[in-house]
């Protein structure tokens, strides 16, 4: 369920209009509305509160959105966050999540890294191999703080996503193979600052079938028991995130939170663990739109080209991974065309949709790509010297810019012109 929805002809986000934001802020520009995330940031806690022993921690993926009103938002309704860099960490402090909500996931993280989370006061880290064993305990010992982990175990299971979004195949580069993930927690106990506590594992993002993430948790399940009867404390289990959202409104939708929270239960009685979530998509997703304008559109040989002024630096997803978006216009007219929907970037992957069937736009038309609140402005890029666009967020009648447009002078501030190209005094410029 989403607060987008046409209102008097118009999309709205919420009661404010799309259009009026257009014209406040220009094209392209990201929409979040605060009470959708707020709505599914709450169904899902609501599922799975009760689950495991103690509270659960909801902990928001902040790589989904990393907005810092996006991230406060949910901060405020008590959210945790799983961050994977000294950035995220840093952004999720200065949105307010308390550091006693925060796990560190990641496989490359480094010393410094390390040390700001330490420093925090962070509630784990999410271990992923032997070697961040080692580095996490000189790092701690430096500091003689003692410092809880988690192993993230690799499952081996397959997730039955697209390929470059399974992270739990055996040959993933994420975790520390199912195998070797118990002698791993042992080498943690060993250490003299380092507190293994608990499991974690996260197979996939856009998960549909909920069948692997419980062949999952079984295996944590099994791993944890084993270690228990070896005399460790396994007190938490962090079951990653991964939860799909619905991308089309003609097929049918990914299960609900309650679905894969009873699916949880389940797969977790009797276990005495605090439950740990790291959801990201299934929050932010639908909680965001792009709104684009139609430069032109453009007859080809055989195709018709609607050329939008938002490209795939804007929002990746189509162009990375095939991903579907639904294309829907700020001002529907009753007439449908099959159209293919690209951007201005000189690349022939810029290329949001192909001949697909949609409501019938003409230049100077706005349009929006639907569900880009997850994994969009997030992962933009200046590619072409095209600025990053700006990120507004709608809370009721009253809407904020959340994110400023990089403007060209301020993405060229970070260049300089090396020594030997400055003009020479007198000397004519040769570039
Ligand atoms: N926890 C960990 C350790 C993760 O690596 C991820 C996502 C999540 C949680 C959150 O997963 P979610 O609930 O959002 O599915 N850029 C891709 C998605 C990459 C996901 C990476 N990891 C996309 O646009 O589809």
């Amino acid at each position: 369920m989403d607060h987008f929805e046409i209102r008097d002809g118009v999309l709205h986000a919420e009661q404010v209009s799309l259009e009026t934001l257009a014209a406040a802020v220009g094209t392209p520009f990201y929409c979040y509305s605060a009470a959708t995330m707020t709505r599914h940031f709450e169904v899902f806690r609501a599922a799975v509160a009760g689950l495991g022993n103690g509270d659960p921690l909801v902990a928001f993926a902040i790589k989904a959105n990393p907005n810092l009103s996006v991230v406060a938002t949910l901060a405020r309704l008590g959210a945790g966050a799983d961050v994977v860099s000294g950035g995220e960490l840093s952004r999720a402090l200065a949105a307010g999540v308390p550091a006693e909500r925060i796990v560190f996931s990641g496989v490359g993280k480094q010393p410094h890294e390390l040390a700001a989370g330490i420093e925090a006061g962070i509630l784990q880290f999410n271990v992923e191999s032997e070697a961040e064993i080692a580095m996490l305990a000189e790092v701690a010992a430096a500091r003689q703080r003692p410092v809880e982990l988690a192993i993230r175990v690799n499952p081996a299971v397959n997730p039955g996503t697209h390929a470059k979004i399974s992270t739990g195949g055996k040959d993933s580069k994420f975790g520390i193979p199912f195998e070797r993930a118990g002698a791993a927690f042992m080498l943690a106990a060993g250490q003299e600052w380092l507190r293994p506590v608990g499991l974690a594992a996260h197979i996939g993002s856009q998960l549909t079938d909920l069948g692997p993430i419980e062949d999952c948790i079984g295996r944590l399940g099994g791993l944890a028991q084993e270690l228990r009867g070896a005399g460790h404390p396994v007190t938490r289990i962090d079951v990653g995130g991964g939860l799909g959202v619905p991308y089309r409104r003609d097929q049918p939708a990914p299960p609900e939170p309650h679905v894969y929270a009873a699916m949880v239960a389940r797969a977790t009685r009797g276990w005495d663990c605090r439950l740990m979530f790291e959801p990201g998509r299934m929050i932010v997703g639908n909680a965001g739109v792009l709104v684009s304008t139609v430069i032109l559109v453009k007859q080809g040989a055989s195709k018709t080209f609607v050329v939008a002024d938002a490209g795939m630096n804007d929002l990746l997803r189509p162009s990375l991974y095939n991903a579907w978006h639904d294309i829907q216009a700020l001002r529907p007219r009753d007439e449908r065309i099959t159209a293919t929907v690209v951007g201005p970037v000189c690349e022939t992957g810029d290329t949001f949709a192909d001949d697909r069937e949609m409501e019938a736009v003409a230049a100077g038309d706005r349009i929006a790509f639907l569900t880009a609140g997850a994994y969009g402005a997030t992962m933009a890029s200046t590619y072409n010297s095209r600025p990053l666009v700006p990120e507004v967020m709608v809370n009721g009648a009253s809407w904020a810019v959340v994110s400023a447009r990089n403007e060209p002078a301020a993405m060229q501030a970070l260049d300089t012109v090396a020594p030997w190209l400055e003009p020479q005094p007198g000397a004519t410029a040769t570039v």
